[in-house]
């Protein structure tokens, strides 16, 4: 069993090194090499992140056929796909490859990206799951960000590979990502074993402020991790708006735009209202309340009652009372 598991993690640790290989010394790894220095990446950053090409042409099955590597272990690697007939061959081809780390930082899956937008194929290509692989209780970086982490007493939340990437350019280490943008408990879990203060810096696109949304309420239920918001400019991701505005822009965020749960709630609740009508403005007063009336703070609800009495004309007692009664109708 054990045999097994040490056999698996070599297959992966030789593959990253193949890869890696075809990418940084290779013809075959031109193109690809090119597009990462496109998106800002030093050939140090891409060795930080053991990041690899797979080639057009087949490459794994070859090299560890030639090694005399067992076939149930390559079937059960996740690294190839399998026809009826039982033959393999290469899951990654035409792609460029983000080893998977666990926690002790050895590869135990990929995620490869497609150089070109396709129609037909996802943007990125997982591994499956796995002995070694549990997507759910995987972090991206949560290796590397471990001392970052608890230097700082705060981690960062991202989704993407890339973003993390970004982050730790501009000098900012403690990142790790959910791999998209669906947090899971056995993530928080991780999370909460380092650190005590979780900001979730999200895609700030309309995806992205939903998922945020959605693992502020799966944290507030599930953890007491502190929690912060750090949302980027116009929409953007992270990686972009750093690539657009440069990292001092980038850095400065993260200094100045945390924004508390409820801060970022009361701007989500209102994407889609339009504030000018009176329904709406009912709707949203409705909503910002039943918010606040979860938190434990006096002095953070007065702040939030206090911007609506400013934005709306509001009488704050009025809005106290209301308050009151949403808060008993939940006790
Ligand atoms: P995004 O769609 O925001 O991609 O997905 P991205 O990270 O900005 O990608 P780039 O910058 O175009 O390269 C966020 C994360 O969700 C996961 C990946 O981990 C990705 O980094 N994801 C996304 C997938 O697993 N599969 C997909 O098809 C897309
Ligand atoms: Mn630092
Ligand atoms: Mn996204
Ligand atoms: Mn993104
Ligand atoms: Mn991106």
């Amino acid at each position: 069993q054990n045999k097994e598991q040490a056999a698996l993690l070599k297959l992966y640790a030789d593959s990253a090194k193949l890869y890696q290989h075809v990418l940084l010394n290779t013809e075959a790894g031109e193109s690809a090499l090119k597009y990462l220095h496109q998106r800002g990446l030093d050939d140090d950053t891409i060795k930080t992140f053991g990041i690899g090409f797979a080639p057009p042409k087949q490459l794994l099955l070859d090299f560890f056929q030639e090694h005399q590597i067992d076939y149930q272990l390559l079937r059960q690697s996740g690294l190839f796909i399998e026809n009826q007939a039982g033959e393999l061959r290469d899951r990654f081809v035409n792609r460029v490859l983000f080893p998977i780390k666990d926690a002790s930082g050895r590869v135990i899956a990929f995620s490869g990206r497609i150089l070109k937008k396709s129609p037909d194929e996802p943007k990125y290509l997982n591994s499956p799951e796995t002995k070694l692989f549990n997507k759910r209780s995987v972090l991206f970086n949560f290796d590397l960000a471990r001392g970052a982490i608890r230097q700082h007493k705060s981690v960062v939340l991202f989704e993407g590979f890339m973003d993390v990437i970004a982050a730790y350019r501009a000098g900012i280490q403690n990142g790790v990502a959910s791999m998209g943008t669906s947090l899971t408990n056995e993530q928080i879990y991780m999370l909460e074993r380092v650190t005590d203060q979780l900001y979730i810096c999200y895609d700030s696109d309309m995806p992205g402020q939903k998922a945020t949304d959605r693992a502020l309420k799966l944290l507030n239920g599930n953890s007491r991790l502190q929690l912060g918001v750090v949302q980027m400019p116009d929409g953007m991701d992270p990686d972009e708006y750093l690539r657009s505005a440069g990292a001092e822009k980038f850095t400065q965020v993260f200094e100045d735009g945390k924004q508390t749960p409820t801060a970022f709630e009361m701007q989500y609740l209102r994407r889609d209202l339009n504030l000018q009508n009176t329904q709406d403005q009912l709707t949203y007063i409705a909503a910002v309340l039943t918010q606040l009336s979860r938190l434990t703070s006096n002095v953070e609800q007065d702040l939030y009652l206090n911007q609506l009495v400013q934005e709306f004309g509001l009488d704050k007692g009025d809005l106290r009372q209301q308050l009151r009664s949403v808060t008993g109708q939940q006790t």
